[in-house]
């Protein structure tokens, strides 16, 4: 019995998450303001204490010389955690139906929505928003941000092929839905993944060079734009099956209402997951 409320509950807090984003995001602001001076030497701390993790030393930012670009580059890493595994969920529940297990429409429906929808708005924040500023700070950069959007382009092409296949899947009339998506979404994490990790070793000098003032700006309009559905599958996947860097920043600018739901959504991811066909 218990069980089930605290399953009702989660479920409720999901659906209230879109107001509480917007709690969120003043949270934020306030915190950021606060915080930037005790960033550097917290963020050095948590460098010596050895917590840099999932990705290789190469592709962090020197703790030593912590902006706030550096921190929104940390951020981008946390962004792309969720991207991959996102990615790999859904190509694998595709896989999955495709060869008979038990993976239920609306989940799979759902998920790969929500990936598409995550996906395309942060390569269009970065194309609109962020790829202007560091073309004009760094003109020697503008050919390889010229190749990344071209890579954006392609996977948005990708993304709206998987998107009218879940819509086929949705309305009833699977017929080869199930294969075309089982493709489509392969096609999707492949290109994706492969994107990702050109895109971090070209961003990882220039960001924490790019001026503290101009980072929160960015920072807030990107923020602003996001969607905000599906909180289970963002929290789920940035912890499952460890902590990205970046995630201890993220978590810690939570407003206490958002702190408080945030032991709830487990729940829904896991019973997402399940529903998915993961054992
Ligand atoms: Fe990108």
């Amino acid at each position: 019995m218990r069980g089930h409320r605290a399953q009702r509950v989660a479920i409720a807090a999901g659906e209230l998450f879109p107001q509480l984003t917007g709690v969120l995001m003043d949270g934020q602001r306030a915190a950021r303001a606060a915080a930037i001076g005790s960033r550097r030497v917290s963020a050095a701390a948590r460098s010596r204490r050895g917590e840099w993790y999932g990705k290789p030393e190469h592709l962090m930012t020197a703790p030593a010389v912590r902006t706030e670009g550096s921190q929104m580059y940390d951020e981008l890493i946390a962004v792309h955690t969720i991207m991959r595994r996102g990615a790999e969920l859904t190509a694998d529940a595709f896989a999955r139906r495709a060869a008979g297990e038990p993976v239920g429409t609306k989940a799979l429906v759902g998920t790969a929505r929500r990936l598409v929808a995550f996906v395309h708005h942060h390569h269009a924040s970065e194309d609109e928003q962020f790829w202007p500023v560091l073309r004009e700070r760094f003109p020697d950069a503008i050919a390889a941000l010229d190749g990344l959007t071209a890579e954006h382009h392609a996977l948005d092409g990708e993304l709206q092929g998987l998107t009218e296949v879940v819509d086929a899947l949705a309305s009833g009339s699977a017929g080869d839905a199930v294969a075309r998506g089982t493709t489509a979404a392969a096609k999707v994490r492949d290109l994706l993944l492969h994107h990702l990790d050109a895109e971090e070793p070209a961003l990882v000098d220039l960001m924490p060079q790019v001026p503290d003032e101009e980072i929160t700006r960015l920072r807030e309009a990107i923020v602003d734009g996001a969607p905000k559905s599906g909180p289970d599958l963002v929290l789920g996947l940035l912890e499952d099956p460890d902590r990205p860097a970046g995630y201890d920043h993220l978590m810690g600018n939570f407003p206490p209402p958002v702190r408080w739901l945030c032991p709830l959504l487990p729940r829904c991811y896991r019973a997402r997951r399940k529903a998915l066909g993961d054992r």
